[in-house]
């Protein structure tokens, strides 16, 4: 009987050129005109080895197989801590790399929300991007830069936490007691999203009202999927961004004071990400175009005072 072809999985690699671990996978490449990955590293190839032969660039793209992906991610996730803390990594490739790693983690937590190893996986990479954030400001905009223009859900929520962190850190300046646990909120703030149908998420045109009344439950979803694993800042910023200042937002119709600070912020991150990204129903919008309809159309949805600080957080300015 024939064995099933392998199959190969692209890489970057950012990660193995930054870290002074040993690998425990194959890593292959695919030489010009042919379509057969040749064996290019092998696994446990003395560090020193792996660096000289991966800095030639004419090796071409590189890939592991399938059979090796979870070795492979379990490499990124636990180089993360030392690439963030090694200052021979420039700035813009640590956000590339932890950047990588929460896509990753996202996508996997919508695959499995109820895993308590991805649940674990999305702290610890909370962790990372505020560790990120805080050793170097700058590091938000590389996140930013890096998020796809589409709206991919898993791209979205990284997304949300890096405004959330951006905005939260200049209102409390210092004060990072509930950062991570806002930052977890953020990351996973449409997780109840995963009990909704595709064909209702990603529905091209208007939303009908039944549809729409399936859709304002994700927060309570996500919620209900959560309640067991993470603390109660978590859970309020996960069942409230969508709640608005007028009262008109949704699972209760909270008004102002009745709506975390968190909660707020959490709002404005998601709103603003969702406009300046390609959505089914609408082409991304320009920053300022974004704002404008925030501020003009959106009267009533947010709190004043934290909207224009996201302007001039987004300004690269303090409050
Ligand atoms: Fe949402
Ligand atoms: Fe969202």
């Amino acid at each position: 009987m024939l064995s099933e072809p392998k199959k190969f999985i692209r890489i970057v690699t950012d990660y193995l050129l930054a870290e002074d671990r040993p690998i425990d996978f194959n890593i292959y490449t695919k030489p010009a005109k042919s379509n057969k990955p040749l064996l290019l590293v092998a696994a446990n190839t003395k560090i020193a080895d792996i660096k000289k032969i991966l800095a030639q660039k004419s090796h071409g793209p590189l890939f592991i197989t399938q059979e090796s992906a979870q070795k492979f991610e379990n490499f990124m996730e636990q180089s993360l801590d030392s690439i963030i803390r090694n200052s021979a990594v420039p700035l813009e490739q640590k956000s590339s790399i932890v950047h990588a790693c929460a896509t990753n983690i996202i996508r996997d937590i919508f695959d499995d929300p109820r895993s308590g190893r991805n649940i674990s996986r999305a702290k610890a990479i909370t962790s990372n991007i505020i560790d990120l954030t805080l050793a170097d400001a700058q590091s938000i905009r590389h996140l930013l830069r890096l998020g796809s223009h589409d709206y991919y859900t898993f791209s979205h929520c990284v997304n949300v936490a890096v405004f959330g962190v951006g905005l939260w850190l200049m209102i409390h300046k210092g004060d990072d007691t509930d950062l991570l646990d806002f930052a977890l909120g953020c990351i996973l703030h449409d997780v109840g999203k995963t009990q909704i149908l595709d064909t209702i998420l990603n529905k091209p045109g208007k939303l009908d009202f039944e549809e729409f009344e399936i859709i304002k439950k994700h927060p309570g979803q996500g919620h209900w999927l959560m309640a067991k694993h993470t603390s109660e800042t978590t859970l309020d910023v996960i069942l409230h961004h969508h709640e608005q200042i007028n009262g008109n937002g949704y699972p209760h119709g909270l008004k102002e004071d009745q709506i975390s600070d968190n909660a707020k912020i959490a709002t404005i991150a998601d709103v603003y990400d969702a406009l300046t990204t390609n959505r089914p129903y609408g082409g991304a919008r320009r920053p300022i175009s974004a704002l404008t309809l925030m501020k003009e159309e959106m009267v009533g949805h947010f709190e004043q005072k934290r909207f224009e600080e996201f302007i001039l957080f987004l300004g690269g300015r303090s409050a």
